[in-house]
């Protein structure tokens, strides 16, 4: 008998996208977020390294009795996923990948822009994904290098973030790419400055409302939903600062933060 407490997990504080998301299709759902902030980022540590840091929160949200795992993160799922599927056929996994394929189907140009880790690009995901629906598009690829470490900073909204999305995203936008793919759960938070260079010049594509959309299903297929209210807070852990959590969800009042947490 499976559990309804939901595991959301990133490698900081990028899956909140994610995670906000579920909280809104599912509001009485018991849910805990998990930020490994102290070791992001993730995106350029080897496949191993990211299966061995993601397997102690696996472990953790295992314990803690949740049924279902988030991983709302396009790293660890591309490095991880299908380990842990196989390692934990008794918990529900819902992983994430950068929107190819919408991004495909909408573009008139035949071109679009992804703005994803270099793990993710690496990943079987990514390239089986491109392969199967973006075959005959024209797709541009950029590594964000340092956007990572800028939101988990907090500095999303700086000019120091608009300068460095700014030389990524105009390459971009001078290959006429109509759609822009954010193939990371931190980018969301760039928003700001994202609009402003991009403008109406083309779309931006996230997908954290389709994974919890994918959540939602899934929890109904397993009569996991919780219709009654929830009394109880959200739970959120970090191996990082407390601060910056708190920052990232100041709009949220009913919270527990569990500081400088970390699983063994
Ligand atoms: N938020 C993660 C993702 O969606 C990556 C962050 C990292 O590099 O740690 O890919």
């Amino acid at each position: 008998m499976l559990n309804n407490k939901i595991g959301v997990f990133d490698s900081g504080v990028g899956g909140l996208t994610v995670w906000q998301q579920i909280v809104k299709l599912l509001p009485n759902q018991p849910i805990l977020y998990f930020a490994d902030s102290k070791n992001c980022p993730y995106g350029s540590k080897s496949k191993q390294q990211v299966k061995d840091l993601s397997e102690r929160i696996v472990r953790f949200f295992v314990q803690q009795g949740c049924g279902l795992i988030t991983i709302a993160c396009n790293t660890i799922t591309a490095a991880a996923v299908d380990y842990f599927r196989k390692k934990y056929p008794q918990i529900l996994f819902v992983g994430m990948e950068p929107a190819t394929k919408p991004a495909a189907s909408q573009t008139k140009t035949g071109r679009i822009g992804i703005l994803a880790t270099q793990n993710t690009f690496q990943g079987e995901k990514f390239v089986s994904t491109r392969n199967k629906y973006a075959k005959d598009i024209q797709v541009e690829i950029q590594i964000g290098y340092g956007l990572v470490e800028i939101v988990e900073e907090g500095k999303a909204d700086s000019e120091e973030a608009y300068n460095l999305l700014k030389k990524y995203i105009d390459p971009m936008l001078a290959h006429q790419v109509d759609q822009i793919v954010l193939g990371c759960t931190h980018y969301p938070f760039l928003l700001k400055n994202l609009k402003r260079i991009i403008g109406s010049q083309a779309t931006i594509i996230e997908p954290s409302l389709a994974v919890a959309k994918r959540v939602k299903i899934l929890l109904e297929e397993n009569s996991l939903v919780q219709f009654l209210s929830n009394q109880e807070p959200y739970v959120f852990y970090t191996s990082g600062s407390v601060s910056t959590l708190r920052t990232f969800l100041k709009s949220y009042s009913a919270l527990d933060f569990q500081t400088q947490y970390y699983p063994n």
